[in-house]
């Protein structure tokens, strides 16, 4: 079969190395692609928003599965679009896209449907916001309703940093995506990220995982799509996987059928564990990115037939199979990232690097110029190990690091730190 995977990124790469191995695959695209991804898939040169392009690429080299990574072209309909050319895609449509979509959407069917979250307000106007913030006091988090590629998000420590972020947002600092907020109590707790492959009524669950947002060491720092992650998430005991499942997946998925708008594709619960239970902080439509890379990375089984299942509607009694060693992604970034930074900056020793045990290396931003590896993005290598703990996951993928030659990039240090405390801690890993 031929299949064309719609991305450029970590996520992507990381799906191409995986369905790249499977014995199904005749032909793999990629559009855009990236360097790393020109090891395992053809990449073309249309845009994720091109759909019409895309379209007519599917046609003439006979795609027969479209894989969509983002979430914006899933959020504008691209799964829509490819089913009216008759052409079978992996992801939501747009209706059910719009759990990520909107979080005024996606905080609505929580509280219809009585999934825990935070408790929210949702606003047009900056007065009744501010209103809000005022009357429940801060800490107190702003987000924008619509897609703001991670950044539409504000943890404000006190009122006034929210009522700034509530002025910001109507100004225009996301767009249209900030011309209505979703204002909530703040939750404390540690978060994880479980992923769930949905065919419109059946769940199969995914290795948990955890990734590392802020920007630096300690957890500290602006907000960035992912530093690292790692998986399996320790604080996800198998007892913790079966109530996410009872008081989340099966209730957001009976949910959204219920509402018309049947779900489809890779569901990405964002959790906070709190101390009374777990509650959604975000919905995505598509796979994490840099957890895609960690959960890839430990699939025994063949990719392809899951999404074909999802996608068909065939996955009661679908099973997967996972390497048991966690796996953990260190994401090295052009330095200034995630504010201004440099492309065209040469990467060296990445075979090198790649050669080392346990070692995989997802490009995230990178092109390559006939010998020359050079960044051309913000993320842009996820350097990935396996190991038979997550220490040991933790010290290869920064062995790897150090033998990457990138001055302009930089990285975490302590990607993983949780897991690696707990199991000094001699915490056994009893966990999905
Ligand atoms: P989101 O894009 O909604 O996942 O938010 C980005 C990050 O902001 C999350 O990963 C959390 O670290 C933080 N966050 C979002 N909502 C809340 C909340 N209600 N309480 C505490 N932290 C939050
Ligand atoms: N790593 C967080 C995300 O993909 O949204």
């Amino acid at each position: 079969m031929n299949v064309l995977v719609v991305g450029s990124g970590g996520r992507e790469h990381a799906l191409c190395w995986s369905l790249g191995a499977s014995p199904l695959v005749d032909q793999l695209f990629c559009a855009p692609g990236n360097g790393g991804i020109a090891e395992h898939a053809r990449c073309i040169d249309i845009d994720v928003m091109d759909f019409d392009g895309l379209i007519g690429f599917c046609r003439s080299e006979s795609v027969e599965l479209v894989v969509v990574g983002p979430e914006a072209p899933l959020v504008a309909g691209i799964v829509d679009r490819m089913a009216e050319a008759g052409i079978k895609a992996f992801g939501p449509n747009a209706a059910a896209a719009a759990i990520e979509g909107s979080k005024g959407f996606s905080k609505d069917l929580c509280h219809k449907y009585d999934i825990p979250t935070a408790d929210y307000g949702r606003f047009t106007d900056a007065d009744a916001a501010k209103d809000y913030i005022r009357a429940r006091g801060a800490p107190i988090v702003v987000k924008a309703d619509g897609l703001a590629a991670g950044k539409g998000v504000t943890v404000a420590a006190s009122v006034e940093e929210a009522e700034s972020a509530v002025d910001a947002a109507f100004a225009g600092q996301f767009g249209e995506a900030g011309q209505e907020l979703v204002i909530e109590e703040f939750l404390t707790g540690e978060e994880a990220s479980f992923h769930v492959l949905v065919d419109g009524e059946n769940v199969v669950p995914l290795a948990s995982a955890q990734d590392h947002k802020a920007a630096y060491d300690g957890d500290i720092g602006p907000n960035t799509g992912g530093m690292g992650a790692y998986s399996p998430a320790p604080v996800v005991s198998d007892a913790l996987a079966a109530e996410i499942m009872d008081k989340v997946v099966r209730p957001t998925v009976a949910a959204m059928k219920a509402e018309g708008r049947p779900y489809k594709g890779v569901l990405y619960c964002g959790l906070m564990i709190c101390a009374d239970g777990p509650k959604v902080i975000e919905y995505n439509c598509r796979f994490g990115d840099p957890e895609c890379q960690v959960i890839l990375a430990r699939l025994m089984s063949d990719l392809l037939p899951a999404l074909l299942a999802a996608t068909d509607g065939v996955l009661d009694n679908f099973d997967l199979r996972w390497y048991p060693d966690p796996a953990l992604t260190v994401v090295m970034a052009a330095q200034g990232y995630p504010g201004a930074y440099e492309k065209g900056t040469e990467i060296r020793n990445l075979g090198p690097a790649s050669d080392l045990p346990g070692i995989t290396i997802f490009h995230a931003g990178t092109r390559s110029d006939g010998n020359r590896i050079t960044a051309n993005g913000g993320r842009v290598l996820g350097v990935t190990a396996r190991g038979a703990t997550v220490t040991e996951a933790q010290a290869r993928a920064y062995d790897a690091v150090d033998v990457v030659d990138w001055p302009d990039g930089f990285c975490r240090r302590d990607i993983g730190w949780r897991a690696v405390a707990r199991e000094a801690d001699g915490q056994s890993a009893e966990t999905v």
